[in-house]
Formats: structure tokens, C-alpha cells, sequence
């Protein structure tokens, strides 16, 4: 059963541990990074770069880790005990696979695929039949060190179980190796549980490569190909690298970014040139902006296409909603799903719109609420208006007005109801009837005045106050 191509290669992803060191009730491997789930980035990361087959291995929460993953087309593999990473790698059942197979931990998240195609393309340049990826670091922590005589790769230590001396190597294990099959296949029921952890270590297949005539060496990466998150503090830093990659690919395509520290744009993104971004700008999944668009600070953009040369002004939220061109949207706006505004539209502030379409060049500058509405074009809706939209029934109705409305202000529309083109709503108005075309439509108690009114005193009261 070897589904990878010649030119393919299979990757093993190990995700089965629970990741204790972060606290969470949820497993580390589905924290997100920028909105991707860590074990997610290593998946896309792994297919981008032309991996054939990818299997995962799982083991805690692995319900909740496959209904996540599964849609990214992963073959799933349970690790039934945590009882180390050749464990792990074992549980991935290797012996049918053929051609090279790369291992990798599920827990670093910025591993791109441009790193895995660099390190294959080494591997084939080699002349290994097993190498791992190592890198250098200052502090070197908890990773395994790369012990090497002379050039030559000898092992790799855990630091748990090294030496004084051993500690002070800087150059560690990326946790990746790159494997011809055959040879992986031969030394993994090999390793043994000789450590300081009682666990089955994958390090040690370069040791048992070595001892059995194996080819084993090192693959130079760059330091961020080491990034493992292993706390909540290195998953915050594993965020900030993210978001802050993607403000320099932006600022680099033209894009103006006054503080790139502090904006929040995800991968899929894209914001056309001349546009200007503030601090504080939270922008999410597959987010279209054009050009010459403002977007003040601390804005939410989630799933939403916005036009060219519109102004979102700040503290605005946006969820799957499209704006077109010049348009005005805030301070303090709500766009929920399904609103469409057609284009040189204004929706001021504290104004919520939901399931509403909106012809070019309306308005609804302050304080309103409209849902489940079709709005014509160059209508103006006034402060405080409201469509009414949920019935005792439970269910949504329709507001429908036509184009060159003008609805005054404090008008509630109560759905279903239909107001012809050209007509005007006298300010106050509660309109619960269709209203035809070029008419005006008043429904409010009429305003009485008695001229010389005294009134009564209630002369009792008045003694006592
Ligand atoms: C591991 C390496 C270390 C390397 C470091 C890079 C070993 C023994 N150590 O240490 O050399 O420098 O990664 O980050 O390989 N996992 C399982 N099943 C298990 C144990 C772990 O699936 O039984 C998975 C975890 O979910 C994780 C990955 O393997 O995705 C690595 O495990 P982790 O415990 O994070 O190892 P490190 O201590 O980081
Ligand atoms: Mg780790």
C-alpha cells in the first residue's frame, strides 16, 4: 500500500502529546498561530511543499484533533501511549512506505514550506540515508544537542540527559529528519527506552544509523525552523513573528502600516497598494481590501471584502459583510453577515447592519438598527430608525425600500413592509403599512398645543415643600 509517487515523499506529522507545559484544556497542537492551528501550518506548510501523503499521529484529544484537522485531508494515526517520539513515529505504521519520509513535530508552527523544500532538496544534494535539521542558538534550552567528531554526525543528546559540557553546545535537533524509508524502517524497532525519560527518543536512530552502517548527517536550517511552542509565552512569540511577517510582506507590496508591531493581519489577507492601516487593526480570514482604503485604529475585519478608497473608521466591526468603493463606515460600526453596500455609501455611528443591501450612495449615519432589509439607492435613513424585523412568530421579516427615500428620524419599520420610491416617513413614524411610491407617510400621535395653559397646582403640596 505505497501511495507516494516516485517523486514524492510522505510526511509524518507527531501530534499525539497533550502539552502539559501550556495549561490549557485544549491540546497544544490546535492553539492558533495567526488564526491557523499549530499542527494546521505544519499540514499546509508540509502539502505546499509537494508532500504526497501526510500522517498525523494522535493520541490526546485526538477526537476534537481529527474533527479539526480532517478537512485538510490527513491520514490519522493513534498513538496509544505516550511512550516517547520513535513511539510516535512508529504508531505512523512506516514499513509500507517507500521513497523519503520526513518527520516533524506538530508543535512548530513556523515552518514553511519553502524551509521543507530547501531541507529536501540538501537531502537529495547528500548522500544520507538519514539527516537531521539543526540549527544554532544562543540559548539552547531544552533541545537536543547535535554531538558531532570532527564534521561527522555522532548523535544527538537529549538535555535532559546531557553532560555539563554537552549543554554548552549551541548547535540542536530542529526535531525534523529527513529519511530514505528503507533505512528508517530498519533501525526504529532498534531504539530502546534508555534514558533519563524511560521513553522511546527518536534521536536515537542516528546513533543505531552509525552503529549499522547507516549514512547519517545534518541539514543546516534557519533558526525560526527550530520555533517549538511549548508554553503560552512561546505561543504569544509564535503570533507576534506570524503577524508581523505578514505586515512586512505588506508594507513591501505597498501598503502603508503606520506600527507593524501592533496589527493583527492573517496570512490570507489581502490589502491592496496605497492603502493605509493604524494600529490595532484586527483583520481575519480571507479579508479582501482594495486600494487607497483607510482603515482607522482597532478595527475587526473577519471574512469581508472592502472596496477601494473607503475609510473605516476606528473601533468598526466587520463580519462577512462587503463594502464598496468610497465608502464611509464608523466610528463604532456594526457590519454583520450578508450586508452589502453597494458603493459611496455612509454608515455612521452605532449603526447595525445585518442581512441588509444597500443601493449606492445611501445613508445611515447615526444610531440605527436594520436587518433582513433591501435599501434602494441616494436613500438617507435618519438617527434612531429601526427595522423590526423579528415577530412573535420567532421568525425574520423583510423591510423593502425603494430608491430616493427619505425616512426620518425615530422611524421603525415593522416587517413585512415595502415603501415605494421617492416617498418620505415624517420623523417619528411607526410604519406597520406598505407605503406607495412619492407619498408621505406619517404615523405618530399629533403634537396638540393649548395655547395659556396653567397648570393645576395642588395647593397642599405646595404648603408642605
Ligand atoms: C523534541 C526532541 C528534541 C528536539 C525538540 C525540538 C525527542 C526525544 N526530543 O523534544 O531532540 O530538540 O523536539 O522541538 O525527540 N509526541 C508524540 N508522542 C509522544 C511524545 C511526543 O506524538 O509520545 C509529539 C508531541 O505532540 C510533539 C512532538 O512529538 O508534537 C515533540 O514532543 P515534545 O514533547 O514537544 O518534545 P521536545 O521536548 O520538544
Ligand atoms: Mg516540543
Amino acid at each position: 500500500m505505497t501511495s507516494a509517487k516516485p517523486n514524492q515523499w510522505t510526511a509524518i506529522i507527531l501530534a499525539a502529546g497533550q502539552g502539559k507545559r501550556m495549561n490549557s484544556p485544549l491540546p497544544k497542537v490546535l492553539h492558533p498561530v495567526a488564526g491557523i492551528p499549530l499542527v494546521a501550518r505544519m499540514v499546509q506548510s508540509c502539502r505546499a511543499a509537494g508532500a504526497g501523503e501526510i500522517r498525523m499521529v494522535v493520541g490526546f484529544a485526538q477526537n476534537l484533533v481529527r474533527q479539526v484537522i480532517e478537512p485538510l485531508g490527513v491520514l490519522f494515526f493513534e498513538q496509544a501511549k505516550m511512550l516517547g517520539t520513535a513511539d510516535a513515529v512508529k504508531s505512523a505504521k512506516p514499513d509500507d512506505l517507500e521513497g523519503l519520509v520526513v518527520l516533524l513535530n506538530g508543535d512548530h508552527p513556523l515552518v514553511s514550506a519553502t524551509d521543507i523544500k530547501d531541507l529536501l532538496q540538501d537531502f537529495k544534494n547528500s548522500s544520507f540515508d538519514i539527516a537531521v535539521v539543526s540549527t544554532e542558538l544562543e540559548n539552547p534550552a531544552e533541545f537536543g544537542r547535535i554531538i558531532r567528531q570532527g564534521t561527522k554526525l555522532q548523535a544527538i543528546v537529549e538535555a535532559k540527559d546531557a553532560s555539563a559540557d554537552t549543554l554548552k553546545i549551541k548547535e540542536i535537533s530542529t526535531g525534523i529528519y529527513i529519511c530514505q524509508a528503507k533505512a528508517l524502517n530498519e533501525l526504529l524497532p532498534l531504539v530502546e527506552a534508555n534514558n533519563a525519560q524511560k521513553e522511546f527518543y527518536i534521536t536515537d536512530i542516528i546513533q543505531l544509523g552509525n552503529a549499522h552502517g547507516k549514512n547519517t548527517g545534518v541539514l543546516k536550517a534557519k533558526t525560526h525552523v527550530a520555533f517549538g511552542v511549548n508554553t503560552q509565552a512561546q505561543l504569544a512569540d509564535a503570533n507576534k513573528f506570524a503577524y508581523k511577517n505578514k505586515a512586512v510582506e505588506l508594507m513591501n507590496q505597498g501598503v502603508t502600516i503606520l506600527d507593524p508591531d501592533s496589527v493583527y493581519i492573517e496570512e490570507a489577507v489581502q490589502i491592496g497598494q496605497g492603502s493605509v492601516i493604524y494600529p490595532g487593526a484586527f483583520i481575519k480570514g480571507q479579508t479582501k481590501i482594495g486600494s487607497f482604503t483607510v482603515l482607522e485604529p482597532n478595527v475587526f475585519i473577519l471574512e469581508s471584502l472592502i472596496g477601494n478608497s473607503c475609510q473605516i473608521r476606528a473601533g468598526s466591526y466587520l463580519e462577512k459583510a462587503q463594502v464598496g468603493d468610497q465608502s464611509l463606515i464608523g466610528p463604532y460600526a456594526r457590519l454583520r453577515p450578508e450586508t452589502v453596500l453597494a458603493g459611496e455609501n455612509q454608515i455612521g455611528n452605532f449603526v447595525e447592519l445585518k442581512k441588509v443591501h444597500f443601493g449606492k450612495n445611501s445613508k445611515a449615519a447615526h444610531l440605527s438598527y436594520l436587518g433582513d432589509a433591501l435599501v434602494g439607492e441616494n436613500v438617507n435613513i435618519g438617527c434612531g430608525t429601526i427595522t423590526c424585523n423579528y415577530a412573535t412568530d420567532h421568525k425574520k421579516y423583510r423591510t423593502e425600500i425603494g430608491s430616493n427615500v427619505f425616512v426620518g428620524s425615530d422611524t421603525q419599520f415593522v416587517a413585512p413592509v415595502k415603501i415605494g420610491d421617492g416617498a418620505v416617513i415624517g420623523s417619528g413614524s411607526t410604519i406597520t403599512k406598505d407605503v406607495p411610491a412619492g407619498a408621505l407617510a406619517v404615523a405618530r400621535g399629533k403634537q396638540v398645543i393649548k395655547e395659556n395653559y396653567q397648570p393645576k397646582v395642588d395647593s397642599k403640596k405646595e404648603n408642605k415643600s
